[in-house]
């Protein structure tokens, strides 16, 4: 947690470092920034050394100031800046920040006109300065994160819009924080107590988890087939948010919960299992999407559906070849046992269907391997059976960053999933891998209700840090969800 305060140029408090933005040739941003320190930033800026170009980080120790130095950030060209540019060049200087163990920060804030600057410098700020410190055995080595931040700047209630912003990602930092946890820690058990807690601090949260004997009474058979190899129980969590009593509207998110998976008796090869412990992103961002809405009191209904299991491999596995039927009824041939995910999320979208009336239903799931190959770690896959809600997602993914990019349902895909003993099957084939996994799981969705799938296989969990996000887990979702809230 970041300590927001606001102040002027001469009634600011004691820090490690003032930081001075300036666009591209130097100019200041605001012209006004530096009152009284001009001429000590002068030597600095007429040296060459530093441009203003985005992300550029140049220090200067100056003397008889509130902090010993002096940070002059570069925030590229002036007229190309978006949040977003915010965001990666205020991401660039926590970076620094870790790496020379300053903790605390006045900030003048930059100036620009039709851009939220408090939003792009905030978020910023907030998504780099992450740590997963859980699993070093070694403490003393660890970096402190920025604790304090002052913002010099003539805006009004600075510090309360930076705490806004700081709520929404309380849910950023659980959902990574599940993600980044040890597999054997992070159990569908774990799910359910960290729900549970949910429901002990707020209010507005209430919680029902269904155990094992409660999963098979509902004949959650496709759940309870992927559960079959894990001696670890399944779990089926129902979190609900009511920030909105009076309105019946209300918004399902369903998580993918596979606390682990080793793709089953199809075993995953070396080299595809290590990054498994992230199988339960989906769940993690349904998790943290209600954290979010509980710490910004949002005047929505919310109910996250999370099931969970191990995907393990044992004498007791489901098999390929073998038929299971779910909550629904139908009946689905196991063409292969890595492609669990759809399986138990067709018994979650098939309970929420039938018993929670949702005014629309978006899923989150690490589904599928083709979805990195189309669009890589930077851009969510989406697919949906409405217009209105696809929009609005796409939206809000441009407003966070947290982008999506829609692939088609076409009927003419779903042929690749017929079975000859089955009604139907659960791989489609090699080619539109995404798209017939997603067409699996709109056998299972009311059509009468919006429903989109979104594909957070690439985008959940980063083999290298990128702009101002971590390696490893994103988070990715949360804000996109809150933001979605947000704007119907
Ligand atoms: N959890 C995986 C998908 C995945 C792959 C997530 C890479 C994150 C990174 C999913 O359960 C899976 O194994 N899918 C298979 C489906 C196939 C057997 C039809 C895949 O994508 O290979
Ligand atoms: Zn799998
Ligand atoms: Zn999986």
């Amino acid at each position: 947690m970041i300590k927001f305060s606001e102040s002027s140029l001469t009634k600011r408090p004691k820090a490690d470092l003032l930081v001075l933005p300036f666009w591209k040739e130097k100019k200041p941003a605001p012209a006004s920034a530096f009152e009284g320190l001009s001429k000590e930033i002068a030597p600095g800026l007429s040296s060459g050394d530093f441009t203003g170009k985005e992300g550029e980080v140049v220090v200067l120790y100056v003397a008889g100031q509130k902090e010993p130095r002096v940070v002059l950030l570069g925030l590229g060209e002036s007229k190309m800046a978006t949040e977003e540019t915010l965001r990666r060049a205020y991401g660039k200087l926590t970076v620094c920040c870790h790496k020379n163990s300053w903790t605390a920060l006045n900030i003048q804030l930059p100036t620009a006109p039709n851009l939220n600057v408090l939003r792009g410098v905030t978020e910023g700020i907030l998504h780099a300065n992450y740590a997963f410190n859980e699993l070093k055995g070694n403490k003393k080595e660890l970096k402190p994160q920025v604790r304090q931040i002052c913002w010099i700047s003539k805006m009004e209630k600075c510090a309360a819009q930076a705490d806004h912003w700081q709520n929404a990602f309380e849910g950023v930092y659980l959902a990574r924080n599940l993600v980044n946890g040890n597999a054997d820690d992070v159990t569908p058990e774990k799910l359910v107590r960290v729900a549970k807690d949910l429901a002990t601090r707020f209010s507005k949260v209430k919680v029902t988890a269904f155990n094992k004997a409660r999963i098979e009474k509902e004949k959650m058979g496709l759940l309870l087939a992927v559960n079959q190899g894990s001696h670890l129980d399944p779990a089926f969590i129902i979190i609900e948010y009511k920030g909105d009593p009076q309105s019946k509207d209300h918004t399902i998110v369903v998580g993918k919960g596979v606390t682990y998976d080793t793709g089953g008796l199809n075993l995953k090869p070396t080299g595809s299992m290590e990054t498994m412990k992230s199988d339960m992103s989906g769940s993690a961002v349904a998790l943290g999407t209600i954290l979010s809405c509980a710490k910004l009191n949002l005047k929505k209904n919310v109910t996250a559906v999370i099931p969970s299991t191990e995907n393990s491999i044992d004498s007791r596995s489901f098999k390929p070849g073998d038929v299971y039927s779910g909550y629904t009824g139908k009946t689905v041939e196991i063409g292969n046992t890595d492609a669990e995910g759809r399986l138990i999320l067709a018994d979650a979208l098939a309970y929420a269907c039938k018993n929670l009336k949702p005014s629309r239903i978006v899923d989150f799931a690490t589904l599928t391997g083709a979805i990195v190959i189309a669009l890589g770690e930077q851009t969510t896959g989406m697919m949906s059976n409405n217009d209105t809600l696809a929009n609005q997602l796409s939206e809000a993914g441009e407003a966070t960053f947290e982008r999506v990019w829609r692939l088609p349902l076409f009927e003419e895909y779903k042929s690749q999933l017929k079975s000859d003993v089955a009604d139907i099957k659960n791989i489609g084939g090699r080619s539109a891998g995404s798209i017939t996994a997603a067409l699996f799981l709109q056998e299972f969705v009311d059509e009468k209700v919006p429903w989109a799938h979104l594909d957070i296989a690439g985008t959940a969990f980063l083999s290298k840090s990128d702009r101002y996000l971590p390696k490893s887990a994103t988070g990715v979702g949360v804000r996109l969800m809150v933001q979605f809230l947000e704007n119907i």
